[in-house]
């Protein structure tokens, strides 16, 4: 991890927040790179769930609702989690956090671990610790000028709450009939209690999510579970293109899943701080809508138009962390290897990010040999006409062979590099990121190979 957050911060992948103000704990920026390697992932995620499928719909909804929604949602009464203190140094944790670290210490009997917070002991300075006590984890706000307490809002914590309250205008306007999905992304907010682990929790980060609706009398949740459940394999083994090993498909049990919930599964992945949480499949019932209608008093009841059947839709929810999924991205792309150097052949380490190509923040660099006008003055309208189809960087400063590391060390595919020969033959040098290979290539023929290698 120590390795991944300094290549992020020396590349411009991502940046702590607010750093010329000493920082705020625990946020970050995502930088150029980090930008765009974010784009990369949120258009592949969008293109594959939703754009290549015609049973899904999209929709972008506000991230300040009527508070009615996280009443209807359950979200002011239960989404909280369980906050002990210590009483000597006043750090502040998570119950469940404190009893699962606590269950690997060392100090502890792991034939009879630790049960309940008596018996745990503050980690930071071995205090005592507070009883435990609820807290709530949406972020408060204030609407409008007054303090009337009327004007209290919420920062949304999921996107879900938009895809339910908007169920009937949706599928009014658009004539969908069951099953289909309405799908979002967008930023959540969560006053998490133990934020950390670089981005893997944060109080904001984005929510990919999408709520599958179809009829129970119709289709067979078990079935619609399993479909989904196989597109999401399909997503990690050949859109993120991850280790499969690194996966861990955990199946909630009976009495850990949310009661209205008859099947839930959070697909885990090995990160190096441990098996964690990375994203879940979960199917839902009809309890937001029946909550909704209950709430709002408003019938969104949908009207089967072969039978006439007024049913409440039931819905699968698989929702992915968007965060999550970059942090996933940059942990596979990392390698460290021995290679030669393009100056004097010697053997040194090479960090290379073996991003999938289309996930790749640049895909292309052109890099002309010496800054000299001649080489500029091909090199530059070669490296306009490739921006038509490639994110392109342009870099003429250093040595060829630190160029060459810096590319792979954000992980473009191809360089272009340009010498004087160039001038000569028309040709360009197109380096391999991942087998260092080179081939000559003729200047008008360039894009057309670099679009034939994107798509293998
Ligand atoms: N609508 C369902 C829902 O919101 P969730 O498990 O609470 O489910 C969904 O959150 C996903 O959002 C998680 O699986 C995780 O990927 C991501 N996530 C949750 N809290 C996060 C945090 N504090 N920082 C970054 N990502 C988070």
């Amino acid at each position: 991890m120590e390795k991944i957050i300094s290549l992020c911060k020396r590349r411009g992948f991502v940046f702590p927040g607010s750093e010329i103000y000493g920082g705020l704990a625990n946020s970050w920026d995502y930088g150029p790179l980090g930008h765009l390697l974010k784009q990369n992932i949120k258009k592949a995620w969008w293109q594959f769930f939703v754009q290549e499928r015609d049973d899904m719909v999209p929709l972008d909804t506000a991230i300040i609702m009527n508070p009615k929604v996280w009443e209807a949602s359950g979200h002011l009464q239960n989404f909280s989690d369980e906050l002990v203190e210590c009483k000597k140094c006043h750090h502040r944790f998570r119950s469940d956090h404190l009893l699962e670290a606590a269950r690997m210490e060392p100090g502890y009997d792991k034939e009879d671990p630790p049960k309940t917070m008596a018996d745990v002991i503050c980690p930071d300075c071995g205090g005592g610790l507070t009883e435990p006590k609820q807290f709530n984890l949406m972020f408060k706000t204030f609407l409008g000028t007054t303090d009337d307490t009327s004007t209290v809002a919420y920062l949304r914590p999921e996107t879900a709450g938009g895809m339910f309250v908007n169920f009937k205008n949706v599928q009014q306007v658009t004539r969908r009939r069951l099953p289909f999905g309405i799908a979002q992304i967008g930023k959540n907010f969560r006053n998490e209690i133990t934020p950390g682990n670089f981005i893997f929790r944060t109080r904001e980060f984005e929510i990919g999510e999408f709520e599958y609706f179809f009829n129970p009398n119709k289709e067979k949740w078990e079935d619609l579970f399993e479909m989904w459940l196989g597109e999401i394999k399909r997503w990690w083994q050949d859109v993120m293109r991850v280790n499969m090993d690194n996966l861990v498909w955990h199946e909630i049990p009976d009495g850990e899943r949310a009661h209205y919930s008859k099947r839930t599964v959070d697909i885990e992945y090995k990160f190096p701080f441990g098996i964690k949480e990375l994203h879940g499949i979960a199917y839902r019932t009809d309890f937001d809508l029946t909550r909704h209608e209950t709430v709002s008093g408003q019938d969104l009841h949908y009207t089967d138009p072969e039978t006439g059947e007024k049913i409440l839709p039931h819905v699968i929810e698989p929702t992915f962390g968007i965060d999550r999924m970059m942090l996933v991205s940059l942990l596979e792309a990392y390698h460290e290897e021995e290679a030669p150097t393009s100056e004097d052949g010697k053997m040194e380490t090479r960090v290379v990010m073996r991003f999938p190509k289309h996930l790749a923040p640049i895909q292309v660099a052109v890099l002309p040999l010496s800054k000299k006008d001649e080489l500029a003055s091909v090199a530059k309208p070669l490296a306009a006409e490739l921006r038509k189809y490639f994110s392109v960087e342009y870099d003429e400063t250093q040595s060829i062979g630190k160029r060459y590391r810096r590319q792979d060390e954000i992980g473009t595919p191809y360089c272009v590099t340009l010498d004087f020969d160039s001038l000569d033959d028309k040709k360009v040098t197109v380096r391999d990121r991942d087998t260092m290979s080179q081939e000559r290539i003729a200047i008008d023929e360039v894009k057309n190979y670099l679009k034939e290698k994107f798509k293998q």
